[in-house]
């Protein structure tokens, strides 16, 4: 490495450490995680729960614990299986919500272990190439989603988009969100340090506008980001 690669190294290193002191704040982890285990210890529920890795953190389980907690949640919808579809069939079996839950993964062999572990429907489906605002992405292909039904609770954490080639590929989530929102909704976004998932928020920012909905918007920041439209009953997600 000569000593401009290495000035330019550097600079990414530093470039990368300001960007995640930006958008998270890891104090802030220990305090969701204690507010969720109090939520499902009130609930006497298992706390099956490992948020590491590329799994939901705590503030993202809060997040959906406090929503079913609160709202009437009718029919929600997840991209990408694991932690928070396990949280989701728990909450909504113990709370007696009886709502609709539907989760989407691209691989198969996660779907099943997944499937096994909740009470709703996982379904599995390959990537597709698409095309969503002028991106060519890979999403989930087929009927992954009922087109006749107007969902409150969206969340989107898949398919996965951590490579450059796959950016934007969580885009595709504007296909339920362009036609098939329900007057009181959720829709949260996890990863927010990524350009994808930042593309995105915007796009759903802009069409909640055209649409002339009155919309919150709240950032929950652990170790990870995340970010949440809410509007109707459940405007006041804004402020979990
Ligand atoms: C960012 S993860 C998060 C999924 C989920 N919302 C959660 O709370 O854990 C997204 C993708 O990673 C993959 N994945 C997550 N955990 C996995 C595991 N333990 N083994 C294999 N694949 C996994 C799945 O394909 C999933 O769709």
């Amino acid at each position: 490495m000569n000593l401009f690669q290495k000035v330019h190294h550097r600079l990414d290193v530093l470039s990368s450490l300001m960007w995640q002191a930006h958008t998270t704040r890891p104090a802030m982890e220990v305090v969701y995680r204690d507010l969720f285990v109090r939520d499902i210890a009130k609930l006497q529920l298992d706390d099956l729960y490992y948020p590491v890795g590329s799994a939901a953190n705590y503030s993202l389980l809060y997040f959906v614990t406090r929503c079913f907690l609160e709202f009437p949640i009718r029919n929600a919808i997840e991209f990408g299986a694991g932690q928070s579809s396990v949280l989701m069939s728990q909450l909504n079996d113990r709370l007696r919500k009886e709502a609709t839950i539907t989760t989407v993964e691209h691989d198969v062999l996660w779907a099943d272990i997944v499937r096994a572990k909740v009470n709703h429907t996982v379904i599995a489906t390959d990537l597709v190439p698409k095309t969503i605002e002028g991106h060519k992405i890979s999403y989930y292909g087929g009927e992954y989603f009922d087109s006749s039904v107007l969902y409150d609770f969206v969340l989107v954490d898949g398919p996965p988009a951590h490579k450059k080639e796959t950016t934007f590929n969580r885009l595709g989530a504007m296909e339920v969100i362009e036609n098939n929102l329900a007057d009181s909704f959720v829709i949260v976004l996890d990863d927010m340090q990524r350009e994808g998932e930042q593309e995105l928020s915007n796009l759903i920012h802009c069409k909640l506008k055209q649409r002339g909905c009155n919309f919150g918007e709240v950032s929950i920041r652990g170790s990870r980001p995340q970010h949440a439209f809410a509007a109707g009953s459940f405007f006041r997600a804004a402020y979990f």
